[in-house]
């Protein structure tokens, strides 16, 4: 039986303290997600339980006991604090998806400071303006990025400590850079692990924003309340499941479920440090008799393109229980995966800011293909008007989600930036900046985003970063950015670019322009083409008009032009 028994009872009885109960937890008590995710396993009796099977390059295996996160995470905690990283203290983790990488979260939550986790493939510039936000303290990263950091060390006065967990004493060390090996050390058994409250920061997650520069959401130790039941009611993970989430914990999913929900429910979890390559997957999935499995549309769209025969050649009985999250997930690919594992992915709705899902389908409920579901038992949610922002009675039509604020894992801030975080709320409801039908059923189907922010592939990508990140390039003139449609990302980056006088329109500087992106931000902020025109579409007042160019690559009506410079 799944462990959400009834979607219908638990939304009636519902109380955030069915959670807390579980957890032993009580209001005023500490909570710490590091004790949670490692020590309190230990003490009900599952010490020796694997609670990490990793995999990285190569089929390199590692394998980890909850005793042995419990004393890893010790160590690293320790080893923060004999460098004076104290509570609060902003501890970025920039790596693949090592086991330090998230054994090292659980390390610095223990001490009570704050872990910012950062996808390693961000270039420089995307690197320097999170830890510049965050006025970080840390780095815990391995050789391979070195150099990035490297490179704006001098612009980054605060940072005191790099820590590179794979030095091979090829190279000296420079300034501030220390080595640390969690297989070398000394394992601490005993840490005094910092007594945060419910309110206390545990994980500061950048997010692309719109207008301005990437926003760290705040979160707070008292959002495992919601991170560990949504892990049990929609991932339904149990007592005997290998569960696998494809996240990287440099997003929030790899974060709230690929460390905290995982850890703290006490499942077997296997993670594969490796790219996306469908046979690597099923094989994964054969290999570690994967149960549930948490993953994205991109990624099952790219399994979709790679045929039905491949899984023939594979034992995928063991899963159970499949969810997808990060961008629509098409009515094609429910039905697909139906007819290729016998189950259905169930989609699941919620962002960065939200810290656990929020509207979901439920193991047992009725799927719709295509709709996001329903809101988790103990959300409220619902539609409203874009002018009035009041509930929306009409069935079909669009208006902005909007939730009730108050549930466990709610971002409490915007670091720095209280104003754009006020700016979220509107009549009581918090809008998560996306639209919405809901139809007679209480079912959710998702529209679009309600603002000019890309998600491509399940990651957002904000147009004014790449925009400012153009206008560096030494042929730049002015730059437009704006999503053009693809079959497997749904959305990618298309960038509009005039040059300045003495460079040549041509594939090479096309090429030039692309990887200069690539390098300075991410590969997932590289446009994937970049047209080369004589003038932007601008209003009168000089504001460029994406809204233009955007419906242009969707073959959508502009619509109102009346403001346009050049008409
Ligand atoms: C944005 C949040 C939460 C995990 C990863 C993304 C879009 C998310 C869905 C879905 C359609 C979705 C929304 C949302 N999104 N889930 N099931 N269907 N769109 O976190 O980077 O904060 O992005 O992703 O636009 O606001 P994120």
């Amino acid at each position: 039986m799944s462990n959400i028994v009834n979607y219908d009872e638990r939304v009636k009885n519902f109380d955030w303290s069915i959670s807390e109960k579980e957890l032993g937890y009580k209001a005023g008590d500490v909570i710490n997600i590091g004790w949670y995710c490692s020590d309190r396993i230990c003490e009900m009796g599952k010490a020796n339980k694997m609670a990490l099977l990793w995999e990285g390059l190569g089929g390199v295996e590692k394998k980890f006991t909850y005793n042995d996160i419990r004393l890893a995470s010790n160590t690293i905690g320790t080893f923060l604090r004999s460098l004076g990283v104290k509570n609060e203290d902003r501890v970025c983790l920039f790596m693949d998806k090592v086991p330090e990488l998230y054994i090292g979260l659980i390390g610095i939550l223990k001490i009570g400071a704050i872990a910012q986790p950062l996808f390693s493939a961000f270039g420089d510039e995307s690197l320097f303006v999170r830890l510049d936000n965050a006025e970080t303290t840390a780095i815990i990263t391995q050789k391979k990025h070195l150099a990035k950091i490297r490179k704006i060390l001098d612009r980054m006065p605060y940072l005191k400590h790099i820590i590179i967990v794979d030095y091979d004493g090829k190279y000296p060390l420079r300034e501030r850079e220390v080595a640390f090996s969690l297989e070398e050390a000394t394992p601490i058994e005993k840490i005094d692990i910092y007594p945060t409250k419910a309110e206390s920061p545990s994980i500061l997650h950048y997010t692309s924003g719109t207008t301005g520069q990437p926003k760290g959401v705040k979160h707070v130790h008292y959002s495992l309340i919601s991170q560990y039941l949504t892990t049990k009611w929609v991932l339904d993970n149990q007592e005997n499941d290998i569960y696998w989430c494809t996240a990287d914990p440099g997003w929030v999913t790899g974060t709230s479920y690929g460390i905290i929900g995982a850890f703290s429910t006490g499942v077997t979890q296997c993670v594969l440090d490796s790219g996306f390559a469908a046979e690597a997957w099923y094989k994964f999935i054969e290999k570690y008799k994967v149960t549930v499995w948490y993953s994205a549309p991109t990624a099952i769209r790219s399994l979709m393109k790679a045929g039905d025969e491949i899984i023939k050649k594979y034992d995928l009985s063991s899963l159970r229980n499949l969810a997808s999250v990060g961008e629509p997930l098409n009515a094609e690919a429910v039905v697909w995966s139906e007819k290729v594992f016998g189950l259905q992915f169930l989609d699941s709705y919620w962002q960065t800011e939200t810290g656990s899902i929020m509207i979901s389908n439920y193991p047992g409920m009725k799927v719709k293909p295509g709709s996001m579901g329903k809101p988790f038992p103990g959300i409220t949610a619902t539609i409203i008007d874009p002018d009035t922002y009041e509930p929306i009675k009409e069935e079909g039509k669009i208006g902005l989600i909007a939730i009730k604020p108050g549930w466990p894992s709610m971002m409490r801030t915007y670091w720095n930036n209280e104003e754009t975080y006020k700016n979220k709320f509107k009549n009581g409801w918090y809008l998560p900046g996306d639209r919405s039908t809901i139809d007679k059923d209480g079912y959710f189907w998702f529209i679009g985003r309600d603002d000019d922010i890309i998600n491509t592939g399940g990651h957002l990508v904000s147009p004014f970063e790449v925009e400012s990140a153009l206008l560096e390039h030494e042929a730049v003139a002015e730059s437009a950015v704006v999503s053009k449609p693809d079959v497997v990302n749904m959305e990618v980056v298309k960038a509009f670019v005039t040059i300045k006088a003495g460079f040549t329109a041509d594939q090479d500087l096309e090429l030039n322009i692309m990887n200069f992106i690539r390098k300075k931000l991410s590969p997932l902020a590289m446009p994937q083409e970049i047209e080369f025109i004589d003038s932007l579409p601008k209003t009168r007042s000089g504001k460029i008009m994406r809204r233009i160019l955007h419906a242009k690559e969707w073959g959508e009506e502009i619509g109102d032009t009346s403001t346009l410079e050049n008409d």
